[in-house]
């Protein structure tokens, strides 16, 4: 697998390399993700697909320095992650707003763990919420905002103190498709308007957002998750930011990309089904 080569463009920011993860399950030792390598360089939107359970989240959580590989080793910036990662804002699959807090003061809340002085915070999560077009609901609470709602208040949450590298984990995941479109627009638009270039891993098993956001994808089949395929795309994310993501989505280069992925995630099952017995008998079925 050619992944580091292909991205040698840009200077790697995130490098998985040799990485596996073993559980302990039944009392048996089993791999989540076996022996996977690729990069994430500085500035790009790196998105992560593949099966439930094939360790997209396991990655993440060890890109933020919350879990340690087995073997291998993943670097950021270069040195080994040791430690809570805090240059990166992780936007996890949860609800994780406090429901005591107004959206503002859940915003806020980052700032506060770095002791922001009070003015400057409100300062800036007042123009987070702006960012993702919630100004007029800084005083409301979790229960009397809806589920879109909810999440921008999450993305505003995770980029008001400017990490370097944003961790998405199925952000937009329970919303219906045109909430979500909404928001996937609107996060293009929040990319496209920083001064310092965010590096993102957005995990997804939504194939058309992942064709929507990223200069590369990476297709995992599991489990133990290995890399199975990587593409890189080019153009998609600039016309969903200048026509829009719905007529980015017709073009024929879009549905080029969205075919080949399928199949290469298809691949991925049915290798796998090639290597567990239980599975190949489901499918003979
Ligand atoms: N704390 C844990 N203990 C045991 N097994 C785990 C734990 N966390 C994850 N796993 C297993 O590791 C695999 C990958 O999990 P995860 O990273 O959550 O996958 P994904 O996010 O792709 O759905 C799954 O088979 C899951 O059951
Ligand atoms: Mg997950």
């Amino acid at each position: 697998m050619s992944a580091i080569a292909e991205t040698e463009q840009r200077p790697a920011l995130i490098q998985i390399d040799k990485v596996s993860k073993t559980y302990v399950r039944n009392k048996a030792l089993t791999y989540a993700i076996e022996d996977i390598s690729f990069a994430v360089p500085a500035g790009e939107v790196v998105a992560i697909v593949g099966p439930s359970g094939s360790g997209k989240s396991t990655l993440l959580n060890m890109i933020a320095g919350l879990l340690r590989p087995t073997s291998g080793v993943v670097r950021y910036s270069g040195a080994p992650v040791a430690a809570v990662n805090t240059k990166v804002g992780y936007m996890t699959q949860h609800d994780t707003l406090l429901p005591w807090r107004t959206a503002l003061a859940n915003v806020r809340v980052a700032l506060e763990i770095q002791a922001v002085p009070r003015k400057d915070a409100d300062e800036r999560a007042r123009k987070a919420l702006a960012d993702v077009g919630l100004e007029a609901f800084a005083k409301h609470y979790p229960t009397q905002l809806s589920g879109g709602m909810r999440k921008r208040v999450q993305l505003a949450r995770t980029v008001v103190y400017n990490p370097q590298t944003l961790l998405m984990d199925e952000p937009f995941g329970a919303l219906d498709a045109i909430l979500r479109v909404n928001l996937q627009q609107d996060f293009l638009r929040l990319l496209a308007t920083r001064a310092e270039p965010l590096t993102v891993v957005l995990v997804t098993h939504d194939l058309e957002e992942a064709v929507t956001m990223a200069d590369q994808v990476i297709v995992l089949s599991g489990s133990p998750a290995r890399v199975s395929h990587v593409e890189r795309l080019r153009g998609i994310r600039e016309a969903a930011l200048s026509t829009g993501v719905v007529e980015a989505r017709r073009s024929p280069e879009f549905g080029r990309y969205l075919n080949l992925l399928w199949n290469q995630l298809h691949l991925g099952r049915d290798l796998r089904g090639a290597g567990a017995p239980e599975l190949r008998e489901e499918a003979t079925r």
